[in-house]
């Protein structure tokens, strides 16, 4: 007779697990070090998070790296961030195409400066076919916007005929956002201690389990993923229905 093991079988994964990258001022301000300095330890995090998610076996990883509202900061801020996504695309692109991770962005990336277009575009074709995480990075992205110009695009094909009035439902309103294709959240993120979404999936987290967790992002771990996928299987997700 075989013996039983003790071992209790591991929970899946959420499929769809979202992060919105919040802290890396005020970690860096903490140190007495430039801002930048914390979003340079930030592009650390990330890497290590893509890592996790791979070994944990992540189907779809999102991060929200630079919202509609973030060309609020300085100029300065804002070339440091665009410039450090310049060096992660140049830098990672081979390795992450090498263990087969697929890249997406969302957001408005089309409208950032042209070498950067160029690395998007590239990073996007080149590892269309791959089959392990989807990393799906967010950029110039706001819901707001995305919602109103697939609002724009669905009206558009009513008024040119391609499209009936009675045809538009939730799961085609869907299919014009960024996020086409790519099933819904599971799980949301927020670090740094912050409790806001600040525009980020707002449609498609609309039943998304949200985990606020106080670390800032550059600390942020393996750990503290385990940590927060440990939580959402504490939830009970209802959709509406009576706990069961
Ligand atoms: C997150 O860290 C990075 C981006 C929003 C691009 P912040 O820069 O927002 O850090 P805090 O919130 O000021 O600490
Ligand atoms: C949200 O963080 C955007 C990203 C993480 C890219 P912010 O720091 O910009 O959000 P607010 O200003 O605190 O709402
Ligand atoms: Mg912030």
């Amino acid at each position: 007779m075989s013996e039983v093991s003790a071992e209790p079988v591991p929970l899946p994964p959420p499929a769809h697990v979202a992060i919105i990258m919040d802290g890396n001022g005020r970690w860096a301000k903490a140190r007495g070090l430039p801002r930048v300095a914390g979003h340079q330890r930030g592009v650390d995090a990330l890497r290590g998070v893509v890592e996790a998610g791979q070994e944990m076996r992540i189907d779809y990883l999102t991060l929200y790296a630079f919202s509609s509202e973030n060309w609020k900061r300085p100029p300065r801020e804002v070339d440091d961030l665009m410039g450090l996504l310049r060096l992660y695309l140049r830098r990672e692109l081979r390795e992450l195409h090498r263990n087969g991770v697929r890249i997406r962005f969302i957001g408005e990336w089309w409208k950032l400066a042209a070498d950067i277009v160029k690395l998007i575009a590239d990073a996007e074709e080149t590892t269309a076919s791959n089959t392990g995480l989807t990393l799906i990075i967010a950029v110039n992205y706001g819901s707001h916007r995305e919602i109103v110009q697939a609002s724009k695009r669905i009206a558009a094909a009513v008024a040119d005929g391609t499209m009936k009035l009675e045809d538009i439902d939730e799961a085609n309103f869907a299919r014009h956002l960024h996020t086409d294709g790519i099933p819904d959240p599971d799980l949301v993120i927020r670090t740094s201690g912050e409790q806001r979404l600040s525009n980020f999936l707002l449609w498609q987290a609309g039943y998304a389990e949200l985990v606020f967790m106080d670390v800032l992002w550059p600390d942020f771990n393996k750990q503290s993923l385990q940590q927060a996928v440990d939580e959402f299987h504490q939830r009970e997700r209802r959709y509406g229905a009576s706990s069961g």
